[in-house]
């Protein structure tokens, strides 16, 4: 019984996504908002745009059960980041939430939301980099308890903070604003151009030569820096 303030973990040794894993323990009744699932490996992890999220033992796979709120792709990034940083990584965030050293992807964040109830996945590469051009903690020299980090990014992410504050601590760790940016913005909308700003609403704001776009989700891809 977790005592009070606690969050209800629902921990397995394997599954194949814990975003599925949550989906299915609140249509069954078994998990409410507060509710963290977190794997040891999935077998069928999943990123953002359909892509695979490879999952072996030694990463952090969970998902937070937690309140829907138009800021929260930002407000995820940002909890991640703050946890990591309380470790000492310098993390910082490409837009809207990669979790990114330098060039280097340390961790993604895929959210699936209805109205009321958002499921907020966050995998973290703690010992192994599955991917060429990734990163890990332990590359970083950082060595994490993944269950303490766990709870680390659900404080942050159930904390009341407000909009503007968000907004501005958001910005302070963007890896994206001034950086030369593609944006793929799904219906065959690709914006070339350069990253001036992120406006209220967590809208990437791009400098094109037609004028500045918001865009509110989509992929984002930083041009390599020269020199
Ligand atoms: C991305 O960068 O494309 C997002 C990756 C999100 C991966 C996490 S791991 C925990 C949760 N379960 C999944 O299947 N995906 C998310």
């Amino acid at each position: 019984m977790p005592r009070d303030g606690e969050p209800v973990v629902h921990s397995f040794d394997s599954v194949s996504s814990t975003q599925r894993a949550a989906r299915d323990l609140l249509e069954g009744g078994r998990a409410r908002v507060g509710d963290i699932v977190v794997a040891d490996q999935q077998t069928d992890g999943r990123g953002r745009f359909g892509r695979v999220w490879t999952s072996p033992p030694g990463g952090l796979y969970a998902t937070f059960i937690v309140p829907s709120d138009r800021l929260l792709a930002l407000r995820a990034g940002l909890a991640a980041a703050r946890a990591l940083e309380a470790l000492g990584a310098a993390v910082r965030l490409k837009w809207p939430n990669d979790l990114v050293v330098g060039e280097r992807k340390l961790g993604g964040i895929l959210i699936e939301a209805n109205a009321d109830v958002a499921r907020v996945g966050i995998g973290i590469n703690l010992t192994t980099s599955p991917l060429g051009d990734a990163t890990s903690l332990l590359d970083l020299g950082v060595r994490a308890d993944r269950d303490t980090l766990v709870r680390a990014i659900h404080s942050e992410l159930m904390a009341q903070e407000s909009e503007a504050g968000i907004l501005d601590s958001y910005r302070a760790r963007s890896a994206t604003l001034g950086r030369s940016v593609r944006v793929d913005a799904g219906a065959g909308r690709t914006l070339d151009g350069r990253a001036v700003g992120i406006d209220a609403l967590g809208r990437l704001l791009v400098e094109t030569r037609d004028g500045v776009d918001a865009v509110s989700s989509g992929d984002c891809l930083h041009a390599p820096i020269v020199g």
